[in-house]
């Protein structure tokens, strides 16, 4: 090995290497070509200084240069390399996850309230500015708490007035009103009592636009000491006022319910006609939205409470006729067909 043999060697050595890294297409491969040529171990650069023990002194120093000249060369363009695929791989990796910030948002589903829901929240809400607590009482009763504690014995014609779904579970039978959750409620607080109790009801009915054999009543029951029909009319005008507009007529009619005494229907002018009588409201210019009157003493007493002392008052509002009026909703089917096409109106 000569100088001149050694000098060229080193110049092929660069000549071949640096297009070679400028070519290499990523990290991996610029990792294998820095082992091929600077590997301390089996490197070509390493190799071709073995040779350098075999010159003479004075040649040596200027090999050294002409080594550390490849070396540095050969390292440089590896760095730049690096830089240079780091960065492309970067770029790509931008373009491949780009968020376009400027789509619009896919919209989120928003549910509503059930119409039914939603009128008996508002009803809970106007009784209960009057201090009324809203209590929950089971869908199957039985004879006892649905009829006989009401005041309405087994074979009493009053029982006309509720055709029963009767049910194999103890003698149970699915409540027709909401009336039983008086006595429970008498049973499990002391007077004065302020209770509010909407649920689900069930009738045998032939079913159509105004019949339904499930539907929602709200029950109210008051028990006090010197409550009287006076107290009951001004609430329930207060009542109507708030949810159908101050200036509604309102009027109470003779009625008959065995466990009030004496028992009325609630009228509201109609809110179709306001009055002037149209096919509404048969004509009459009045629409009925509940049953109420004084607590039958013989139900107070059912309800552990001494009639001596208490009186009280209770009605009953069917929910889906009042929603129906809010709404303008002409068939009752519409709340137990879960349509969301006509649902959604009622947002
Ligand atoms: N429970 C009666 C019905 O279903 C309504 C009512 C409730 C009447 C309370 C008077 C007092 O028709």
């Amino acid at each position: 090995m000569d100088l001149a043999t050694l000098t060229s060697q080193l110049r092929a050595l660069g000549e071949e290497a640096l297009p070679k890294i400028a070519a290499a297409p990523d990290l991996a491969a610029l990792a294998e070509l820095d082992v091929a040529y600077l590997g301390r171990k089996g490197g070509a650069l390493s190799g071709l200084m073995r040779g350098i023990g075999q010159l003479p002194a004075d040649d040596r120093p200027r090999v050294g240069v002409a080594v550390n000249e490849v070396r540095e060369a050969v390292e440089g363009a590896l760095a730049s390399a690096r830089q240079r695929t780091a960065q492309a791989a970067l770029a790509a990796r931008l373009a491949a996850e780009a968020v376009d910030v400027t789509t619009p948002g896919r919209p989120i589903a928003r549910g509503s309230l059930h119409p039914i829901s939603e009128t008996i929240s508002r009803i809970a809400e106007i009784f209960g500015q009057f201090g009324f607590v809203t209590y929950e009482g089971p869908e199957v009763e039985s004879d006892a708490t649905n009829f006989q504690m009401l005041n309405i014995p087994p074979d009493h014609p009053a029982r006309d007035l509720w055709d029963t779904m009767y049910v194999d579970i103890d003698g149970g039978l699915l409540r027709t009103h909401t009336s039983p959750g008086q006595i429970r409620v008498m049973h499990a607080e002391r007077p004065p009592i302020r209770a509010l109790l909407p649920g689900r009801c069930f009738r045998y009915e032939a079913v159509d636009a105004s019949h339904a054999s499930e539907f929602f009543q709200v029950e109210g029951l008051m028990v006090d000491e010197g409550t009287n029909l006076a107290d009951l009319r001004g609430l329930l005008d207060e009542f109507a006022h708030a949810m159908f507009g101050a200036g509604r007529a309102t009027r109470f009619r003779p009625g008959y319910y065995p466990f009030t005494e004496p028992s009325v229907a609630f009228d509201v002018g109609c809110l179709v006609c306001g009055g002037m009588g149209c096919p509404a409201c048969g004509r009459t210019g009045w629409m009925t939205i509940l049953g109420a009157g004084m607590v039958h003493p013989v139900v107070l007493q059912h309800g552990g409470i001494d009639p001596e002392r208490y009186q009280g008052f209770a009605f009953g509002m069917g929910v889906e006729r009042i929603a129906m009026l809010r709404h303008g909703i002409g068939d009752v089917r519409i709340f137990l067909d879960n349509d969301l096409r006509l649902l959604e109106q009622f947002r």
